[in-house]
């Protein structure tokens, strides 16, 4: 059982598709561990993409990271964060297949409607900087908090 963190972002909250990108995880089958609407300051998009801080659209990344509300989630199933991207699809829509979530939904690279974490440990830290408190894992598929 693995967790993987997702946010839909400020382009995929304005056009109003959180609800269409929560059923795509859930036909999936991946259960839902932590969900809430929010607004990121300059701090925190920078510390989320600090491994881009070199890169030249970085300024523009976290300007529109800080554009308008985000939708952070904690998605959780086998291989969540592989199938999470998977289902997301390639990073530049033009890539990204049709069936997936940026084939389907986006067609800008730095629009792209939705981050997925691209590794078990960059789930772990972007989970860590976005919820204060992760909830137990969902009783269906893992084990309640307080359990031996
Ligand atoms: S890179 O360059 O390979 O390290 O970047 P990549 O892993 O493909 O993408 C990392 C995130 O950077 C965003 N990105 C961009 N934003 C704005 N403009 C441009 N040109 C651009 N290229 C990449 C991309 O959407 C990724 O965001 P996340 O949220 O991590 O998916």
């Amino acid at each position: 059982m693995e967790r993987t963190f997702v946010m839909v972002k400020p382009d995929g909250v304005q056009r109003g598709v959180i609800g269409s990108i929560i059923n795509r995880f859930e036909q999936k089958g991946f259960k839902l561990n932590a969900i809430k609407l929010m607004s990121i300051d300059h701090a925190l998009a920078e510390e989320h993409y600090r491994d881009l801080r070199m890169k030249p659209f970085f300024g523009e990344l976290v300007d529109y990271l800080t554009s308008g509300s985000v939708c952070a989630m904690i998605w959780e199933g086998p291989n969540a964060v592989a199938n999470a991207r998977a289902l997301i699809g390639k990073t530049n829509p033009v890539e990204a297949s049709p069936g997936t979530i940026r084939g389907d939904y986006a067609m800008d690279v730095a629009s792209n409607i939705v981050h997925g974490s691209d590794s078990p440990e960059s789930a772990r830290r972007e989970i860590g900087l976005f919820f204060d408190q992760e909830l137990p894992m969902n009783p269906i598929m893992g084990f309640m908090q307080g359990e031996p």
